[in-house]
């Protein structure tokens, strides 16, 4: 092991012991320590992967702003998945609740959300991404085109994505939600009333929020129309 690998993990021995009661009694394993290394190690590297995407998104967007009269690109949310979310999804699908399993499996541990104003910016966008030649697509799921049955719309892509660390080049995995303003709003609401959430009472509500995502829907319909007619006004 490395010398300053030895004093990073002493550092944290005595920090966590301090944290979690200070007790010498309560000696920190050296291998529950490594494993808490390790994960944090691979949180970084989701991170940078994020960062990574955050960046190209943000190219894309300067850059129409400046050439074009239209920036496809509202806004830009990202998250890591949290350590305890990572351990319920793992151990929910039978898979070993460990450090290694976690890239091996989970798609989604860097997520990044971009929230576009119109349907056709979602797809110029997932377009304008994968044309690049780092971004390898491993899956895409395209919920605007088959809404899930509760009525969530959005697309979906798993991008993998070269990151550059001093050990060499590592792909990591990031999924992209593309979706409208109007989307986001239902996605954001459902997600606070109903999702996971499997009650009799919100049972019952699913159907209204169905309505809600249909009625949604049309309005972004109309307003990508909109928008086309007036883009043809302009170029008459
Ligand atoms: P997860 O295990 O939840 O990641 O699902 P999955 O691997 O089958 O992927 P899917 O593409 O269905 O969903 C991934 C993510 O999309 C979820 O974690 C949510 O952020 C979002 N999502 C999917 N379905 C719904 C939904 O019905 N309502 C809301 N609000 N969000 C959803
Ligand atoms: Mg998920």
């Amino acid at each position: 092991m490395k010398p300053v690998y030895q004093d990073k993990l002493e550092e944290r021995r005595e920090a966590l012991k301090d944290f979690f009661g200070g007790d010498d009694r309560d000696e920190i394993p050296d291998e529950l320590l490594q494993r808490i290394f390790q994960f944090e190690e691979l949180m970084v590297k989701y991170r940078s992967a994020i960062r990574e995407v955050t960046t190209k998104l943000e190219i894309l967007g300067d850059e129409l702003s400046g050439t074009s009269e239209h920036n496809p690109i509202e806004t830009i949310q990202s998250r890591i998945k949290r350590p305890y979310s990572i351990a319920r999804k793992l151990s929910k699908r039978g898979l070993p609740v460990a450090v290694e399993s976690i890239a091996e499996n989970l798609n989604d541990v860097a997520g990044i959300r971009v929230i576009c104003p119109f349907i056709s910016d979602i797809y110029a966008v997932s377009e304008m991404l994968q044309k690049q030649d780092d971004v390898r697509l491993i899956a895409c799921k395209d919920y605007i085109q088959n809404p899930k049955s509760n009525g969530y719309r959005s697309l979906h892509l798993i991008i993998e994505i070269p990151v550059f660390f001093s050990t060499g080049k590592e792909n990591i995995r990031v999924e992209i939600q593309i979706r409208t303003v109007a989307m986001d709003f239902w996605a954001s609401l459902e997600h606070q009333i109903r999702y996971k959430n499997d009650s009799p009472v919100v049972r019952q509500l699913a159907d209204e929020l169905k309505e809600c995502a249909d009625i949604i829907a049309q309005t972004d319909v109309k307003m990508q129309e909109l928008r086309e007619r007036i883009s043809c006004q302009n170029e008459d």
